[in-house]
C-alpha cells in the first residue's frame, strides 16, 4: 500500500531549552540545569512525526537566512521531508522558542516568530500543487492567521481533509478558520477558543467545550486531555472517550505535535476517527518519554509496540 501524503503548513523554530527545578514565578530568577538548542516549531515537529510514522511529508513555511535557518532546513531534509515549499527569507531571523522544562516534564514556551510571521497567503497559493498532492492537510497557529486561512481555503478547493491544531490558541478567531474537519486543542486551548473556564476536571466540561467547537465550525473536535486521554465529539453525533497510555514522563514538549501527526496519518490511511485518535494518544504518550521536540517524535514501530503492550485498559 502506498504511504499517504501529508502536507504540513506551519512553523519552524529553533528551540532554546533550559531544564529548571520549577517554573520561575513573576520576578523570580532561578538556576537552570543545562541549555540545549534543538529543532522545533509545531509545524516542523508535526512534519518530522508524520515522516517517522511513514508518511510522505510535504512542508510549506519559512526560515530566515541565518545559521538556525540553515540547520533547520537541513534537518527537515534529513528527516525525508519535501521542503521545496520552505522559503528562505532574507534579512529576517529564523523563529525561536524559549522553553523551560521543569522536573515534572511540564514546559512553558515563548515563541519569537521571526520568519514564520512572514508567511503570506501568496506563499500558500504559489504552492497550490502541494495541496493537490496531499491526502490530509495539517495546520497550526504559529503562522499569520491570513496565511492559515489561505491554506484552509486551498485544502477545501482540492477536497482535502484539514486538521487544525489551534496552538497557540487565541480568542476571536475568524469563523472561517474554524471551518475544518478536525480541531485538536488541549484543554487550555479549548478554554481560550470557547471563552469557557474549566473550573473542574470533568467529562461534562470537556463535552461542553468540544460541543462549542463544533458550533464554531469544526466537524469534529478531538480534545487532548493528557493523562486522561482524549475526547472525540463530532457533528454526526459521535461522542467517545479515548483511553490514555501510561508512560514515564520526561518532557511533555511536542507531545501534542506527535498526537496531531499520528491523527493525520490515521485519517490519511482511512482509519475511523476513534481508532486514529487511539493511535494519536500512543504517539503523544511516547513523545513524553524523551527529551526535546523533534528528537522525541516516535516511529511507527514504537507506536505499534506501545499499543500492543497496553491493549484496552
Ligand atoms: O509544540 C512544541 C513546539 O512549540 C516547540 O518545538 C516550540 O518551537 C513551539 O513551537
Amino acid at each position: 500500500m502506498a504511504e499517504p501524503t501529508i502536507l504540513v503548513v506551519g512553523s519552524i523554530n529553533m528551540d532554546l531549552v533550559v531544564r529548571a527545578p520549577h517554573m520561575p514565578a513573576p520576578g523570580e530568577t532561578i538556576l537552570g540545569q543545562g541549555f540545549t538548542t534543538a529543532p522545533g516549531g509545531k509545524g516542523a515537529n508535526q512534519a518530522v512525526a508524520a515522516a517517522r510514522l511513514g508518511a510522505t511529508c510535504l512542508f510549506l513555511g519559512r526560515v530566515g537566512d541565518d545559521e538556525f535557518g540553515k540547520a533547520l532546513l537541513a534537518g527537515l531534509v534529513e528527516n525525508g521531508i519535501h521542503s521545496h515549499g520552505v522559503r528562505v527569507t532574507e534579512g529576517v531571523p529564523t523563529g525561536v522558542a524559549v522553553i523551560i522544562v521543569d522536573q515534572k516534564g511540564e514546559n512553558s514556551i515563548v515563541v519569537a516568530s521571526g520568519a514564520n510571521s512572514y508567511v503570506t497567503p501568496d506563499d500558500v497559493f504559489e504552492h497550490e500543487a502541494l495541496f493537490a498532492q496531499a491526502d490530509v492537510v495539517v495546520m497550526q497557529l504559529e503562522l499569520p492567521i491570513i496565511a492559515v486561512m489561505a491554506a484552509r481555503k486551498l485544502a477545501a478547493k482540492h477536497g482535502k481533509p484539514v486538521i487544525l491544531d489551534p496552538a497557540p490558541a487565541r480568542k476571536n478567531l475568524p469563523a472561517d478558520l474554524l471551518n475544518v474537519d478536525i480541531i485538536t486543542p488541549n484543554l487550555t486551548e479549548a478554554e481560550i477558543l470557547t471563552n469557557q473556564r474549566a473550573d473542574e476536571v470533568s467529562e461534562r466540561v470537556d463535552k461542553a467545550m468540544a460541543t462549542d467547537l463544533l458550533q464554531m465550525g469544526a466537524r469534529s473536535a478531538v480534545l487532548k486531555l493528557g493523562h486522561r486521554g482524549s475526547l472525540v465529539v463530532s457533528t454526526n453525533g459521535e461522542i467517545a472517550r479515548v483511553r490514555p497510555y501510561k508512560v514515564d514522563i520526561v518532557d511533555t514538549t511536542a507531545a501534542g505535535d506527535a498526537f496531531t501527526a499520528a491523527l493525520a496519518m490515521g485519517l490519511a490511511r482511512g482509519m475511523e476517527l476513534i481508532d486514529a485518535t487511539q493511535m494519536a494518544n500512543a504517539a503523544g504518550a511516547l513523545a513524553c518519554t524523551r527529551f526535546g521536540a523533534q528528537a522525541a517524535m516516535p516511529t511507527a514501530q514504537e507506536v505499534r509496540q506501545l499499543m500492543a503492550e497496553q491493549p484496552g485498559m
